[in-house]
């Protein structure tokens, strides 16, 4: 009646350093080897595609780019679809499938629909995404590959898809996978990941990219639930990275305000993290900031490419640029005094760069076809080497 979201608590109080023991040890490398945490009643309704237990990498040569000697990725781009969805929508479509739904749907333009329509594939269940006029097919087919109905709305993501969206779920009784589904708590896994990889060694900071604030909420409560039980001594300082033309978790960090407001995004190299308004869990994201005495940091396109560009360049992994807000504010962190040189710092990856690749600049001639001979290849050689980035 308030408006919303539910909260899911799962009781955990009996559980003992023992069964932490027993959850490091398993076999199962996927985030349900935290089965007790999650709220999934039976084994039997599990919906995984294998999500979770991404790599942890220290990344020596961006660390010391950007001055950071404890600096770690974890690499989220290799989950099953591509991006963080998969850990939230496991958990949530396996709820749905113990509930007997038979249709998830969500409306979104990329990681989302993608991820909907895997696990519900998976599941056995009917997927629907709805999306506004325009949404290049790049987007969205993904989501059409593995099955789902794409439906192409002729109106704005925020006002007319959405408001028809949510009549749809009332009139078709469909299982909605937005942020407003409160068993969407997969992001949880990061806190248990992290303390289990790091192996006793908590970061000092976690950064990552935000748009809902779904994985600050989740995360937040993760460590808290291992905090409580007495599986950690301390908490991590949490930090939502976000682009400077989508940033209501800033503006309300700047202006010290308990409430987020809602801002209009504008546009940005950071698509996948273009929301102004953060409704569902943005309250609560903002108060697990505060009270993990973290922040928020505002990026530019600039920021965020060059971020994308020396995560790859200096550490092997291609990630969105909305991925890469979270090393381009690790960056500005340190540039500005806030995380000093042997803090631990853990960047979210969040997403994969063939998400997006229109994204990475480049001159035609980077391509240019020669002739097959050594003298060519020479000359080519050498205009690529002048043209090198950093
Ligand atoms: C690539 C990527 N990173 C981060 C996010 C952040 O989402 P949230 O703030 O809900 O954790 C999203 C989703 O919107 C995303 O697609």
């Amino acid at each position: 009646m308030c408006g919303l979201v539910l909260e899911v608590q799962v009781g955990v109080g009996h559980l003992t350093p023992d069964d932490f023991t027993r959850m490091r040890q398993s076999r199962d490398w996927s985030i349900w080897r935290w089965f007790d945490f999650l709220p999934v009643e039976n084994r039997s309704s599990i919906v995984s595609l294998g999500e979770g237990s991404t790599p942890l990498l220290p990344a020596p040569r961006l660390g010391e780019r950007i001055g950071i000697a404890n600096l770690y990725l974890k690499n989220d781009t290799v989950l099953p679809t591509g991006s963080l969805k998969d850990r939230s929508n496991s958990v949530g479509m396996s709820v749905g499938k113990e509930l007997g739904f038979a249709t998830a749907s969500v409306i979104s333009t990329g990681n989302a629909a993608a991820s909907v329509a895997a696990y519900a594939a998976a599941a056995g269940m009917q997927s629907v995404v709805m999306v506004p006029k325009g949404t290049a097919a790049s987007k969205i087919i993904q989501a059409h590959a593995y099955g789902a109905t794409v439906i192409v709305v002729d109106g704005r993501f925020d006002y007319e898809v959405a408001e028809l969206y949510k009549k749809a779920v009332a009139e078709f009784g469909w299982y909605d996978c937005l942020s407003s589904n409160p068993y969407r708590v997969g992001k949880k896994s990061y806190a248990y990941e992290l303390v289990d990889q790091l192996d006793g060694a908590l970061p000092d900071w976690v950064i990552h990219p935000t748009a809902g604030g779904t994985g600050i909420f989740c995360m937040w409560q993760g460590f808290k639930e291992f905090h409580t039980l007495g599986w950690i001594d301390r908490l991590p300082k949490l930090v939502a990275a976000q682009s400077e033309a989508a940033a209501p978790f800033v503006a309300a960090m700047a202006q010290g305000r308990a409430v987020i407001a809602a801002v209009d995004a504008h546009e940005t190299v950071a698509e996948s993290i273009q929301v102004g308004n953060p409704s569902a869990l943005g309250d609560r994201a903002l108060a697990a900031l505060r009270e993990s005495q973290g922040t928020a940091v505002a990026l530019s396109d600039g920021e965020i490419l060059e971020a994308q560009a020396l995560t790859a360049r200096l550490a092997g992994i291609f990630a969105e640029p909305a991925a890469a807000t979270s090393v381009a504010a690790a960056q500005k962190m340190r540039a500005n005094g806030t995380i000093s040189r042997d803090e631990i710092v853990v960047c979210h990856l969040t997403g994969h760069g063939l998400k997006q690749p229109e994204a990475i600049e480049h001159a035609e001639q980077d391509f240019a076809l020669i002739a097959p001979t050594l003298p060519a290849l020479r000359e080519q050689l050498k205009r690529c080497a002048s043209d090198a980035r950093p």
